[in-house]
C-alpha cells in the first residue's frame, strides 16, 4: 500500500537497468486490470539483484511517488554516463533524460550559483550532451525539439548549449577540451540573470531604460559568479555573448575580431533560440522568420560567415 502519496509518476525501466546500484526509493507497479499500485521493488534494493525481473518487463508499468521524484532525479543524473553508452536505450529516450537532467541542474545553479557542487554537475551534464551528440548527431534534433515549447530560462540555457555544440562541432572540430569549456560557457551564459528580480526578468512588455540597464549587467554578473569555478574560455562566452560585430553590444562594446569565435557562435545560438521560443513579451517565430529577422533587421550584430555557417548547420541537422 502506498502511504507516501497518491500521486504517482511513471518511470522507464530501461533507465534502471543501465547500472548496478542500490536505489533509495520504492518502485510500484499496477497489475493488469487493476488500478491499485503495489510495491514491486523496495528502497535499498540493489538493481543487480532484480535485473532479470526488470528485463523481462512482465511486471507492467513502473511508478514512483511524487515524494521520491528528487531521489529518482539524482539516481538518473548519476546513471547518465551508463545510460548514454547503453545501446538498448533509444536515442530519443536518452535525449529526453539528458534534457530533463540538464534543466534540473541549471535550475539548481540559478538557485545557488555559488555552489561548487552544482557547477560541477553543470560540467558533467555538458559532457553528457557532447557525448550524446558525438554518439549520434541526430540527438541534437531530439534535444532541441524537447526544449522548443516554452521560453523558460533553464530550457533556453540548454538549447543555447545544444545549438552551440552542434555549430562548434561543424566548423571548429579538433580540440575537445576547448569544446567542453565553450559548451559550459553556453549552458551558463545567462547565469548572471539569477541576480535579477523576476519582475524585470519576466516582464510582459517592453523594458524601460533603467530596467534594461539592470538586464545589461547579467554578463558581468555571470562572469563574477563563475570566475573561481571555470576556465577563461568559459568566462569569455559568459561575458561576451551580447557583444556585436559593429561594436554596439554590451558590456564592453567589442568590435569584429576583438570578439572571440566562441562568443560569436554563442551569440548567434542565443538570439536564434530566443526568437524561436515563447518569451514573456513575444511569441515564438518559425525558423525561417527568425533567420530573416536576424539577417535583415540585425545587421551588424553577427559575423556574416558564422551566420551563414549557422544556416548550413540548421539545414544539415534539421534543427
Ligand atoms: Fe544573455
Ligand atoms: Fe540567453
Amino acid at each position: 500500500m502506498i502511504t507516501e502519496s497518491r500521486k504517482l509518476i511513471r518511470i522507464v525501466s530501461d533507465y534502471l537497468l543501465a547500472e548496478d546500484r542500490i536505489i533509495d526509493f520504492n518502485i510500484y507497479t499496477k497489475p493488469p486490470k487493476s488500478n491499485k499500485p503495489i510495491l514491486l521493488i523496495a528502497a535499498n534494493t540493489n538493481i543487480a539483484d532484480i535485473k532479470e525481473t526488470l528485463a523481462k518487463k512482465s511486471h507492467g508499468p513502473l511508478f514512483i511517488t511524487q515524494e521520491s521524484a528528487k531521489k529518482f532525479e539524482n539516481f538518473m543524473e548519476e546513471s547518465l554516463d551508463s545510460i548514454i553508452k547503453n545501446r538498448n536505450i533509444p536515442l530519443d529516450q536518452k535525449s529526453s533524460l539528458v534534457h530533463t537532467c540538464a534543466k534540473n541542474i541549471i535550475r539548481d545553479v540559478f538557485d545557488d550559483p555559488r555552489s561548487g557542487r552544482h557547477i560541477s554537475r553543470a560540467k558533467n551534464i555538458t559532457s553528457n550532451i557532447i557525448d550524446l551528440t558525438l554518439e549520434d548527431t541526430q540527438s541534437i534534433r531530439h534535444l532541441l525539439r524537447l526544449g522548443s515549447k516554452d521560453y523558460y530560462t533553464f530550457s533556453h540555457c540548454v538549447n543555447v548549449a545544444v545549438f552551440g555544440i552542434g555549430l562548434w562541432m561543424m566548423i571548429r572540430k579538433g580540440d575537445e577540451t576547448e569544446l567542453h569549456d565553450f559548451a559550459l560557457g553556453c549552458i551558463l551564459h545567462d547565469v548572471g540573470k539569477s541576480q535579477i528580480v523576476d519582475s524585470i526578468l519576466n516582464k510582459q512588455g517592453k523594458l524601460d531604460y533603467e530596467e534594461f540597464e539592470i538586464i545589461k549587467k547579467h554578463p558581468g554578473q555571470g562572469h563574477w559568479l563563475m570566475a573561481k569555478h571555470t576556465s577563461e574560455i568559459t568566462l569569455d562566452v559568459i561575458i561576451h555573448h551580447h557583444e556585436k560585430i559593429n561594436g554596439q553590444g554590451y558590456p564592453h562594446g567589442l568590435k569584429g575580431d576583438q570578439i572571440s569565435d566562441n562568443a560569436k557562435i554563442a551569440t548567434i545560438a542565443d538570439v536564434y533560440d530566443a526568437l524561436t521560443t515563447n518569451r514573456p513579451y513575444a511569441g515564438a517565430r518559425l525558423p525561417i522568420s527568425a533567420l530573416t529577422l536576424m539577417k535583415e533587421e540585425m545587421v551588424g550584430h553577427f559575423e556574416q560567415k558564422r551566420f551563414e555557417d549557422f544556416i548550413l548547420f540548421l539545414g544539415g541537422r534539421g534543427a
